[in-house]
């Protein structure tokens, strides 16, 4: 009797480890509704829970206490479709912890503390079909390439952030673009804007509210005005800005003018000097002549 019994513990360990290794588990008081979700969403969690099945394909993370993410978090979650991290103490987004992610198709950082999104942040998501940003209070830095590689990404939400200002390039690098939020944001309408403003007005069946739904703050009073209320002509004195090679360019020549204006009169004078000194010479040598 007694063997038998070690015997079936033995398999039964046995058995419970494989399930372990082939991702049968679930993360102790997440629920796992089918074998490829795992939602932990609410639970409290002030990191991010361990043992979660390898084959995950939505991970479900949203209303928790989360602050990071290592970077090689999702080098192991490969079929990892669906990520929402929505809701949580996200600050920043280590570089490369997007790289391994070539499945992902919805990613939600949206109600987070992010402050900036730098250059290539999601690495080679190339299916990655929407993205949310939206409500992090202190975003105000978005990189010019910031979407760089985001081949397939159709809807972008920036709404209800911190930014003043946002390099065109972060956008018109996207070519399956349809659907970007950008309301919500203390935008400046001074001659950086100029460039997103011709965008926005090309763009604006992209913008869900369209351009009346877009507020931007005027540099001279700080009034807030819908961006339907100004039109290119509202720019006009931005066309005439110098990029820094212009500048360089002016002041090296007006260096150099100056340089060959002084070297000019310099040569005169020491010529006028010579030949005064010249005809006084002669004028001396006629009066010694004429003695
Ligand atoms: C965000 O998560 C916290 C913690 O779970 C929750 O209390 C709060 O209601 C959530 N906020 C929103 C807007 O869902
Ligand atoms: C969010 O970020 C701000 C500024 O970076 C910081 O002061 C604040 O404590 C952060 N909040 C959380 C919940 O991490």
């Amino acid at each position: 009797m007694l063997p038998c019994v070690r015997w079936l513990q033995t398999l039964l360990a046995f058995l419970t480890s494989v399930s372990l290794t082939l991702g049968d588990n679930c993360p102790t008081g997440c629920l796992c509704p089918d074998p490829h979700t795992v939602d932990c969403s609410g639970k409290g969690l002030t990191r991010l829970p361990e043992s979660i099945p390898l084959d995950v394909r939505r991970l479900l993370l949203s209303d928790n206490w989360i602050p990071r993410i290592p970077s090689d978090f999702l080098v192991l979650y490969s079929d990892l479709v669906y990520l929402d991290l929505r809701n949580n103490s996200l600050s920043r987004i280590e570089p490369g912890t997007l790289s391994t992610s070539s499945r992902l198709v919805f990613l939600d950082l949206g109600s987070n503390n992010l402050t900036e999104i730098p250059k290539g942040t999601f690495g080679e998501s190339r299916s990655l079909i929407k993205l949310r940003l939206s409500n992090n209070p202190y975003l105000s830095m978005v990189n010019e390439d910031a979407f760089l590689g985001l081949t397939s990404l159709r809807e972008l939400e920036l709404e209800r952030n911190a930014l003043s200002g946002l390099q065109v390039g972060a956008l018109s690098q996207l070519p399956s673009l349809r659907m970007v939020r950008l309301e919500g944001n203390p935008w400046v309408c001074n001659c950086n804007f100029a460039n997103l403003f011709a965008w926005l007005m090309e763009n604006r069946h992209k913008l869900p509210n369209g351009v009346e739904g877009m507020e931007c703050s005027l540099p001279m009073d700080g009034r807030r005005i819908s961006l339907s209320q100004l039109s290119q002509d509202s720019f006009r004195e931005c066309q005439v800005t110098l990029t820094l090679t212009d500048l360089l360019i002016i002041i090296f020549s007006g260096i150099s003018v100056s340089v060959v204006a002084i070297m000019a009169s310099f040569f005169l004078a020491s010529t006028v000097h010579c030949f005064q000194r010249w005809s006084k010479g002669n004028k001396t040598e006629e009066e010694e002549g004429e003695d």
